[in-house]
């Protein structure tokens, strides 16, 4: 196929691409997002931060506007991300103990009722455990609630949206390393309790300090030999040209090579839609031109 969507729908799979709301009034934005992918994340739209800015308080509008649209265009939608440690309101950032866990609970059971039978994919929890080599969770007001609070995330958002997959997402796990070692070890463990989890996001934001790895692909299938299906969720590559081109080519490759992979999203459409402050690491230039990237991409989307 000619687009992006539509060659990962022909291998069973979505190609996707984190959305702002505020920028679907950009013509050329709207028509690359409608023409060349069928699955949205909303890139901070349904951040606790963004989604109960007051304790209770809900506020859906800029969310619903990616949702409304993505549903109006047959596109899927990847939630992100009901409990993490960043991006909280400042009323949750001061709460501790109890009364955040109830918080935490609450917010999710919230979110995901609201969102109830239209999200794909949500991420529970983002971004738990701690770089480096301690395979440590992070330490963050969550985590200081107890180690329990990731299953308990995942409980209250199976009770809300059964439908959904549930997700845990993470970046530097995207090898095999102390992280995602750790990562899999808890994976294993909810599987064997039967704790609701269905799948793992590799965000996958590579660059010259982190990039693509050797064993990508082997740690994919390691992941999805537990049980699970796995997902590229944040996609982007810093350089340009033949090197860019072919590290995206060797994470499609990937991707298709793991039977469990569902599909990829990018972080953004074109390099200046990029949360990285400079660089070029998207499929499309500034002014939605395609580049040798995207040209990689699909040609690898098509087997090629
Ligand atoms: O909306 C406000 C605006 O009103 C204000 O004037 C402006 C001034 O700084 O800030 C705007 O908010 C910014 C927001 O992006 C929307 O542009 C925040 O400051 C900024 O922190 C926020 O950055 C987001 C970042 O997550 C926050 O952690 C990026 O857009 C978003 O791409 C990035 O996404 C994360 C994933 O959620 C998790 N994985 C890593 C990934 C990249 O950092």
């Amino acid at each position: 196929a000619t687009t992006l969507g539509a060659s990962a729908a022909e291998q069973g799979r979505y190609f996707g691409t984190a959305v702002a709301a505020y920028k679907l009034s950009d013509t050329t934005y709207a028509n690359l997002l409608r023409t060349e992918f069928n699955s949205v994340t909303p890139e901070n739209e349904m951040k606790w931060d963004a989604t109960e800015p007051s304790q209770g308080t809900f506020s859906y509008g800029s969310a619903d506007q990616i949702v409304n649209l993505a549903k109006s265009q047959g596109k899927k939608v990847r939630g992100h991300a009901l409990a993490w440690h960043s991006q909280q309101p400042p009323w949750a950032q001061s709460l501790s103990g109890t009364a955040l866990r109830n918080a935490m609970v609450n917010h999710v059971t919230q979110v995901a009722t609201h969102y109830k039978g239209q999200i794909d994919s949500w991420d529970v929890v983002n971004e738990a455990f701690a770089d480096g080599g301690s395979g440590a969770r992070r330490d963050s007001n969550l985590q200081r609630t107890g180690n329990d609070w990731i299953e308990v995330a995942f409980r209250a958002a199976r009770a809300a949206d059964p439908a959904a997959k549930l997700c845990y997402n993470d970046y530097n796990t995207d090898g095999q390393n102390a992280k995602s070692n750790a990562v899999y070890a808890m994976v294993q463990d909810f599987k064997a309790r039967g704790v609701p989890i269905d799948c793992v996001g590799f965000q996958s934001h590579f660059n010259a300090q982190s990039p693509l790895p050797a064993d990508y692909q082997a740690n994919l299938q390691r992941f999805a030999n537990l049980g699970v299906d796995v997902q590229i969720t944040e996609l982007d590559i810093e350089g340009s040209g033949t090197a860019q081109a072919n590290s995206y080519a060797a994470v499609v490759r990937a991707c298709l090579a793991v039977t469990r992979c569902n599909g990829i999203t990018v972080w953004g459409i074109r390099d200046s839609d990029s949360w990285r402050a400079s660089g070029t690491p998207l499929l499309f230039d500034g002014s939605g031109n395609k580049k040798p990237a995207y040209t990689a991409t699909l040609t690898a989307l098509n087997g090629g």
